[in-house]
């Protein structure tokens, strides 16, 4: 049998507990797209695990892809630069767009994304994000489909890192000054 991985952090959400919530959005998801397609644009790198979840537990017809947006923002501003460094190939012409995300932070990330995205003439876009920290927010940004609210705590695992570690934690936990300390 293989080890499990240490815990790092304090656990916010196990697996059982994201998966329940992963079901229960998806039978939504499936209502809401009743014979619709969807194409499920996972927001790398966060998004991953979730972006499984949601693939796995909808029934509707879906097909996925990526893009790669990061935002660069000073601490001190709100409105961080966002860079598109991995373009889907999809023709979204007329297509229904479910952005896939891990964490609606600022909005910032989004908003830019779904700007860009709306050039492309998608029939619908729709936003589901595992995580909502929306004490962050400075932008009108508000998911379509939220996992979890989170406070503003720094959140890893299930796709979340920290300096691109625990990325592959089956949890969500988040960090504290004497976790950031001893790792
Ligand atoms: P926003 O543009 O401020 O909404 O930033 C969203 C992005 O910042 C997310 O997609 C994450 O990649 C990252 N992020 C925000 N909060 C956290 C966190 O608590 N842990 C890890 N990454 C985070
Ligand atoms: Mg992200």
């Amino acid at each position: 049998m293989a080890e499990e991985k240490d815990q790092v952090g304090k656990i916010l959400y196990t697996q059982s507990a994201i998966t329940k919530r992963a079901k229960e959005i998806c039978a939504q998801i499936d209502k809401d797209y009743e014979g619709e397609e969807v194409i499920l644009l996972g927001s790398l790198k966060g998004s991953v695990m979730w972006l499984v979840d949601i693939m796995k537990y909808t029934t509707i017809d879906t097909k996925i892809d990526f893009i790669t947006a990061s935002s660069y923002g000073s601490s001190t501003t709100s409105s961080g630069v966002v860079k598109i460094s991995y373009e889907p190939q999809t023709n979204m012409y007329n297509k229904n767009i479910l952005i896939v995300e891990d964490i609606v932070d600022t909005g910032n990330t989004l908003k830019y994304l779904i700007s860009k995205l709306n050039e492309r003439g998608p029939k619908s876009i729709k936003v589901c994000t595992m995580l909502d920290k929306k004490a962050r927010r400075t932008t009108d940004i508000k998911p379509d489909y939220i996992g979890f609210d989170v406070e503003d705590f720094f959140i890893i695992g299930y796709g979340l890192d920290y300096d691109q570690r625990f990325r592959d934690l089956p949890y969500i936990a988040y960090l504290e000054e004497d976790d950031v300390e001893s790792i």
